[in-house]
């Protein structure tokens, strides 16, 4: 596999339109009488256009602090904002990709239907120099020539490249990605990472990925957000400084990402 090329402007710019702010937020769930801790009140500032991870145990509260920055949900503690306007239900720069490709693309439609579906009920964000056409955001996950197949014709890992696209085609401030590559063999996976960092690096575009995955939270990061259990908050946040481009040979040999792997190995398992 070939490492990819990125150009891409400093992560590290203050103020910027895809800047992520979480101002002590945190959501508590109504439970049949209940209350139960979704995630406990946090405060997180991610920079835009970096690429950060978030790991931690089943039930930490990964895909709760996904939904909040995606407006699927309300905070019940705190506040977000994306740029310098506070949330108040879904905003229109954000897109989440599901795990689940197979529910989430539209079976009746062809592939360039399904990453059309994304522009026409998007936002097309003005602050992006590249725009990106259905085509060209079909080009960028690597399926030119795709568009007039339908999605039950491709793979699982084609599938989630569709996704990926229809997410992209809108021109989103923020991408949102929840274990987006778990239900595809090792080979695919590796092969979708290396796809994510290629989209990453031609727009401007911050990304957050929830990851099961050590290895790849370590590969594709930026920034690595350990959760505690339970809902209980941020245990630990590691900047990763791994040289860019990264390679799936190269990069995980190197003797920092191995240190990187066994800290945050202990980190999540308690071990
Ligand atoms: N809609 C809901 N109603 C009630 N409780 C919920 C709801 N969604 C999540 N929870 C609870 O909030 C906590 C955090 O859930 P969340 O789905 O964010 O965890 P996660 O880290 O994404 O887990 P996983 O790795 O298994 O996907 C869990 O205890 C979960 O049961
Ligand atoms: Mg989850």
């Amino acid at each position: 596999m070939s490492a990819i090329a990125i150009d891409r402007p400093a992560p590290d710019i203050p103020g910027r339109h895809n800047d992520v702010h979480l101002r002590n937020a945190g959501k508590s769930y109504a439970d049949r009488g209940r209350v139960v801790r979704g995630l406990a009140p946090i405060s997180l500032d991610i920079a835009g256009g970096s690429l950060v991870a978030i790991v931690g145990r089943s039930g930490c509260g990964k895909s709760t602090l996904l939904r909040l920055i995606a407006g699927l949900i309300d905070p019940t503690a705190g506040s977000i904002e994306i740029g310098a306007a506070a949330l108040s239900g879904p905003p229109d720069q954000a897109r989440y990709v599901f795990q689940d490709y197979g529910q989430s693309l539209l079976p009746w439609k062809t592939v360039m239907q399904n990453v059309e579906f994304g522009v026409r009920h998007g936002f097309r964000n003005q602050a992006h120099a590249h725009g990106s056409t259905p085509s060209e955001s079909l080009a960028l996950v690597g399926l030119a020539g795709t568009g007039d197949r339908y999605p039950w014709e491709l793979s699982g890992g084609m599938q989630q490249r569709v996704a990926v696209a229809r997410a992209i085609s809108a021109q989103p401030s923020v991408l949102l990605l929840d274990e987006p590559f778990s239900s595809v063999d090792a080979l695919s996976r590796a092969q979708l990472q290396d796809m994510i960092l290629n989209v990453w690096g031609a727009i401007d575009v911050t990304v957050v990925l929830v990851t099961h995955d050590i290895d790849e939270a370590i590969y594709l990061a930026d920034r690595v957000i350990v959760l505690e259990p339970e809902g209980a908050g941020i245990g630990a946040d590691i900047t990763i400084d791994l040289p860019r481009p990264r390679h799936q040979i190269e990069t995980r040999e190197q003797t920092n990402y191995l240190a990187y792997r066994r800290d945050l190995f202990h980190l999540v398992t308690g071990e």
